[in-house]
């Protein structure tokens, strides 16, 4: 699989740089370790033990010695009793007498001398080493308590090397030990973690792997394990991630999807209604007194028609244009907007203007029309739902009104439709939530609150209920306006 900057990432890492040969090689290194540990403190004791096993002999030795009538051994007696004792010497302290008691034929220097009776496990490990590495043959003197109890102190001499082959072939074996130790615990362990940590780690990755390939691919999101720990943590994180991903990138291509076609719709519906622009200037030549009074109608309105489009075309599809702000009667407005909604509402619908002909707004007029057609289309197709689902229900009335607080100018729209109902509510202005109508898109409410806070302004959902719906929507006056307003006011009362 390629990654951002293009380059292939492979999945497999290789048995070495893997998390497996990572976790093989340190369980041997520190199985390894652990047997050196333990090591050398028995290869110390080992010689300490086998010395005190010559130390016992050489007294039995030396008590037998002792038993001889007259306390007088033959040569040959004497050399096969310090053979099998494995000794050069022995003798006992008694007190303060201190008695040789056998001694084999022949000179013999002492090299290096060792207490039993004291010393650290430090200098017991050193002085384990110190026979082992050995090179020339030495002569060691022991000192310790005659286990027997038969005086106060004995000292041996012996040959170092017998001791010294005896704890090579102790190393050996203990080497051998830990070799087969090592590889079954290294096995162990190995196989352990595998099962527990490796797998499904390999699992995760090969599972973020496959899903960046196509996060909008449900099937790829990781299903997570039972499983209590960490990794099931990591597990589910991780598919909780992958489905918020995977739902928010179908619906960005929804939308994307939208907003082209949106642009295509806007794009050749333009060219239509240049057509019908066309055509119906050729129809108010038409001398008919009612074709007269509504060709200006349908020419004003295919006009906006082209405007918006163009408009939406040149600042594209998620903005609207600044709005352009003048002073404009309401009243006019409302009546426009009325006029436009009563031919597409059914006779059982009746649309009130109670907008005070003298108010004045400082709005874009465009989107002020594009705001009021929607509200009141909203409430006429409420009430003509209503009246479609129960025959016998009341007259629609949709109501207009307005008024001016100071800088602000509030526009009440009034219906006694159904009502809008309560799921609807929460997501009322945001866009594509809250359609509920078969055909309505759910742009309505959203378009209007946009163009309205264009004008720093507000609208909301005054009240609703089974006895209709109403909308308020609060435009201030811009500041600028609003300063000069101000000193106008201020100069016609110094007039005064
Ligand atoms: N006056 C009202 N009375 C009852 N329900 C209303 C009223 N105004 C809005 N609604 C409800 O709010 C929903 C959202 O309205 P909105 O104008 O945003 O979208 P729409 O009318 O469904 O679609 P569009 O206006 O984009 O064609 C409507 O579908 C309707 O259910
Ligand atoms: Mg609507």
């Amino acid at each position: 699989m390629t990654d951002g900057d293009g380059k292939t990432r492979s999945f497999d890492p290789g048995l070495l740089r893997g998390l497996s040969g990572k976790v093989l090689a340190l369980t041997i290194i520190f199985v390894m370790l652990g047997e050196v540990l333990i090591f050398l403190p028995s290869i110390a004791n080992f010689r300490i033990q086998w010395l005190k096993g010559r130390v016992a002999q050489a007294e039995i030795a030396a008590l037998a010695a002792e038993a001889a009538p007259d306390r007088i051994l033959s040569s040959d007696l004497r050399t096969e009793i310090l053979k099998g004792a494995g000794v050069l010497v022995v003798s006992l302290t008694r007190g303060d007498k201190r008695q040789l008691i056998l001694r084999s034929e022949g000179d013999h220097m002492i090299d290096a001398s060792y207490d039993l009776r004291s010393g650290t496990w430090l200098s017991a490990i050193v002085d384990a080493f110190t026979t082992m590495l050995a090179t020339e043959p030495r002569v060691l003197g022991i000192i310790d308590v005659p286990p027997n109890m038969s005086g106060d102190i004995i000292e041996i001499a012996l040959f170092e090397e017998p001791l010294r082959k005896a704890m090579l072939g102790y190393g050996i074996n203990i080497l051998i030990l830990s070799i087969i130790l090592s590889i079954i615990v290294a096995g162990l362990v190995f196989t352990a973690l595998n099962v527990t940590l490796v797998r499904p780690m390999k699992r995760l990755t090969r599972n973020m792997l496959a899903f960046r390939q196509n996060p909008e691919d449900h099937s790829r999101i990781i299903v997570p394990s039972e499983r209590s720990d960490e990794i099931g943590l990591a597990e589910r994180e991780l598919h909780d991630m992958q489905s918020e991903l995977a739902s928010m990138l179908q619906q960005k291509s929804r939308l994307a999807a939208l907003g082209l076609a949106a642009s295509k719709v806007n794009h050749d519906l333009r060219n239509m209604l240049s057509s019908a622009h066309l055509i119906s200037d050729r129809l108010a030549m038409v001398e008919d007194p009612t074709v007269k009074r509504f060709a200006p109608k349908l020419i004003g309105s295919l006009d906006r028609a082209i405007d918006f489009l163009s408009q939406t075309l040149k600042f594209g599809r998620a903005q609207e244009a600044p709005p352009l702000r003048e002073r404009l009667t309401l009243r006019a407005i409302a009546d426009d907007v009325i006029e436009g909604a009563v031919v597409q509402a059914s006779s059982r619908v009746v649309l009130f203007n109670q907008v005070p002909a003298e108010l004045l707004i400082d709005a874009d007029r465009e989107h002020l029309n594009r705001v009021l057609t929607n509200l009141l289309r909203n409430s006429i197709q409420a009430i003509e739902t209503l009246q479609n689902d129960t025959p016998d229900a009341r007259e629609g009335h949709v109501t207009v009104k307005s008024w001016r607080e100071g800088s602000v100018v509030t526009i009440e729209v009034r219906d006694n439709g159904p009502g809008i109902p309560e799921r609807v509510r929460p997501k009322l202005f945001e866009a594509f939530q809250s359609a509920q109508r078969s055909g309505g898109v759910g742009l309505g409410l959203a378009i209007c609150s946009e163009l309205i806070r264009a004008h720093g302004g507000e609208i909301r959902l005054f009240s609703t209920g089974s006895d209709g719906t109403v909308f308020r929507i609060a435009v201030p006056d811009t500041v600028a306006e609003l300063k000069a307003g101000r000193r106008g006011e201020r100069q016609r009362n110094l007039a005064r």
